[in-house]
Order: C-alpha cells, then sequence, then structure tokens
C-alpha cells in the first residue's frame, strides 16, 4: 500500500526501515523520505512504525515441549 504519496513511499518500504533501526516517523523519513513532503501521512507512517516495532521486538513463539 502506498503510504506517502507525495515520497511514493510503500509501506514495506517502511517496514524495512523500522527493521534497519528507524524507530520514530521523523527517522523513517530520513531514511527514506516517507512523511517528509506535506507531511499529512505522518501519522499514518509512525502507527506503522509502532506497529512494526512491537512485532520486531516480540519474542519468537516458543517450540519447548513440556516434559
Ligand atoms: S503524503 Fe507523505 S509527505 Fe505528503
Amino acid at each position: 500500500m502506498l503510504v506517502c504519496h507525495c515520497k511514493r513511499v510503500h509501506c514495506r518500504v517502511i517496514r524495512d526501515c523500522v527493521r534497519e533501526g528507524a524507530l520514530d516517523a521523523d527517522s523513517v523519513g530520513a531514511r527514506c523520505g516517507a512523511g517528509t513532503g506535506c507531511g499529512g501521512c505522518k501519522p499514518m507512517v509512525q502507527k506503522l512504525v509502532e506497529r512494526e516495532a512491537s512485532a520486531v521486538s516480540a519474542p519468537p513463539p516458543s517450540n519447548d515441549v513440556a516434559a
């Protein structure tokens, strides 16, 4: 999905930025330009950052089998 129409940035690019260490909308903007035009998409960029950051930091499912 195209999130930033000014800079033509898709949501997958924003998710990649978060995985590479961008943890807020400004950091994402510095990496890919999202939110650096009119600014109208910044709330959506921030929401994507928060969602992706929590998904990245969540522990992987355990494969332990109770003995
Ligand atoms: S739509 Fe992203 S800066 Fe304008």
